[in-house]
């Protein structure tokens, strides 16, 4: 295992210790509002500390973006590490077992490696750009379905900006329509891994952010997946919008996304 990652490793593992401690008695937890549906815990913040003081100690010139505290460390550094401490708070706060720490590391422009770690279930997620993705010990390769009318595709609804829904509704509708099902599972960081560990066909979502896509955007891609941004642009880190999935349904999916019709070979046999 690549060192980065190796350390990496170290730091998520601890994190799902203290919010594996923390789902036992839920009862005391601290909620906190952020804005509309948008809650932190201590428990965030207690993970987003333990990650970085990890990653830190190990490489003291590198920088962090974490959801909770922002950027700090070294602001020209060669490294920076992106970090969802606890992906998917509402869930947790729910006893709901759909949660996961995220961690990638930025280097020269581009997510080198990434780890998504789902304590409840211990699945560990990794990847190192060029070496591929795994799941604990396993090999990752996205599904190799090729209909939409087989597939399962996770989603997640814009329930902050509630300026997209309806739009969002026009299209879900319709994906509705065409595929096996769809899936709102709360977590994007796990929604992406899931892409990754073929059980997801597809995913698709607006407006997240950084900490959110880092880890599992590389985890995609080193499964053999395709993801851009709504309008079909590499650059869905920007705008948070993103639209991934198996090499079959990728494009089928993002058509749909745009408001157009699947193309006919995608739907027959
Ligand atoms: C949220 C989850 C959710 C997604 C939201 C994210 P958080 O992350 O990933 O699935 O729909 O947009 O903000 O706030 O639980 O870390
Ligand atoms: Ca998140
Ligand atoms: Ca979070």
């Amino acid at each position: 295992m690549h060192p980065l990652l190796n350390t990496a490793v170290k730091a998520a593992r601890k994190a799902g210790t203290i919010i594996n401690r923390a789902s036992m008695d839920l009862d005391l937890l601290h909620v906190t509002s952020k804005g509309h549906a948008d809650f932190v815990t201590e428990v965030d913040k207690a993970c987003e500390q333990a990650i970085i003081d990890t990653l830190s100690h190990a490489y003291p010139d590198h920088g962090f973006l974490g959801e909770e505290s922002g950027k700090s460390g070294n602001a020209k550094a060669e490294y920076t590490w992106i970090i969802d401490p606890l992906d998917g708070t509402t869930n947790f706060i729910h006893g709901f077992p759909q949660y996961a720490v995220s961690i990638g590391c930025l280097h020269d422009g581009q997510i080198t490696q990434a780890v998504i770690y789902d304590p409840s279930r211990n699945d560990l997620f990794t990847a190192t750009r060029g070496r591929g993705a795994f799941l604990n010990d396993r090999r990752l390769r996205v599904s190799k379905r090729s209909r939409l009318q087989d597939s399962l595709i996770g989603t997640g609804f814009p329930f902050r900006n509630l300026e997209k829904l309806d739009r969002y509704l026009e299209i879900f509708r319709k994906i509705n329509a065409r595929t096996a099902g769809m899936r709102r599972p709360g977590a994007a960081a796990l929604d992406l891994a899931y892409v990754a560990a073929g059980r997801f066909d597809g995913f698709w979502e607006y407006g997240l952010k950084p900490w959110d896509l880092a880890a599992g955007s590389l985890l995609v891609i080193e499964a053999g997946g395709l993801i851009c941004d709504d309008e079909g642009k590499p650059d869905y880190m920007a705008s948070g919008n993103v639209v991934c999935g198996a090499p079959k349904i990728q494009p089928q999916l993002l058509r749909m996304v745009q408001g157009l019709d699947p193309l006919p070979e995608s739907l027959d046999v």
